[in-house]
């Protein structure tokens, strides 16, 4: 049986869990959950997922392989670097206790996340992209099968959480599911940091913003009341955000050559947007690809 250096409880009750020979048992509901294909606990439950969190899992499952390049191509490792810059940034000043990062997938942001030298539980939903991030053996990450809209861990068990890139990819009952899991499993002062797609990249594209990408994964976009709406719906008072992805936003614009123009540029304009994002003031509505959104507990 893998070892949990977290306690963990149903994610249907709530209940702790009673390690059983090969699984784990709830005592009230008597769901049972497993080991998964990566090793670690799969404490996802199971029949809960609606349509479009069903399309979003297989979506993943069968991209994980590919994931990582796609992304480097799409986005180019610089922005990549930006982006993680800005996450840990965010994490600066915490409380003492364990990170949970929610929708790892391969983990991209989970080997940044080392940086800060703490206890990091890296979840998601998706076994096949759990596997590869196994594989990557980073040390001191505990690998949990779950549900963001579900999450297994007691009240008030984490110093952080961190969600590159997800709660954009849920549906809407479940995404505001997942910001109350997300203000329960926290500490008092604790902080919430993720990142989300910003309306202005769909406008800006001509499409809707929101809907479902060529490959079925679901998306949804913000402008800054709606994110900071899901917010408040989760129970964080005052939430903090940031528009990221100015220069990333000329690929959409459907300027011509813009695309090529950014790929050469973009350790420059990437290093830029770095230096001058702390100096933007808080909750700046600016057009741009993502948001990132940072929020403490405070009740
Ligand atoms: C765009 S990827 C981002 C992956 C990673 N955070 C990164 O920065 O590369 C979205 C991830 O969220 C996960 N995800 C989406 N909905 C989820 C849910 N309800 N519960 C757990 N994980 C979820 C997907 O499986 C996928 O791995
Ligand atoms: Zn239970």
């Amino acid at each position: 049986m893998p070892a949990l250096p977290i306690e963990v409880v149903c994610p249907s009750c709530h209940s702790v869990l009673i390690v059983d020979a090969k699984e784990l048992i709830c005592p009230r509901c008597q769901k049972s959950y497993g080991v998964g294909s990566w090793g670690g606990y799969d404490l996802v439950p199971p029949g809960t997922l609606d349509r479009d969190g069903a399309l979003e899992k297989s979506g993943r499952d069968r991209e994980a392989a590919s994931y990582e390049s796609q992304q480097r191509k799409q986005k180019t490792p610089f922005f990549l670097k930006l982006e993680r810059t800005l996450v840990l940034r965010s994490l600066r000043e915490l409380p003492a206790g364990a990170i949970l990062e929610v929708g790892c997938g391969t983990g991209q942001t989970t080997i940044a996340l080392q940086r800060l030298h703490r206890a990091v539980v890296a979840s998601d939903f998706s076994p096949q992209s759990l596997e590869i991030l196994a594989e990557k053996g980073i040390p001191d990450v505990t690998l949990i099968g779950a549900d963001a809209s579900a999450l297994p861990f007691p009240d008030c068990s984490f110093a952080a959480i961190v969600a590159v890139g997800v709660v954009g990819h849920m549906p809407a009952p479940a995404r505001e599911r997942a910001l109350r899991e997300f203000h329960r499993c926290l500490v008092p002062s604790g902080v919430l940091v993720l990142t989300a797609f910003n309306a202005a990249r769909f406008r800006a594209e001509g499409t809707a913003a929101s809907g479902h990408f060529g490959s079925g994964i679901p998306y949804h976009s913000w402008d800054a009341n709606g994110l900071r709406a899901l917010a408040h719906a989760g129970g964080f008072e005052t939430p903090m955000l940031r528009p990221y992805g100015v220069f990333l936003l000329l690929q959409h614009l459907r300027v011509r050559g813009s695309w090529s123009i950014y790929r050469l540029g973009s350790p420059v304009l990437n290093a830029i947007e770095g230096w001058v994002h702390p100096l933007l003031p808080p909750n700046l509505s600016f057009p741009s690809v993502y948001w990132i959104m940072s929020a403490r507990k405070t009740a």
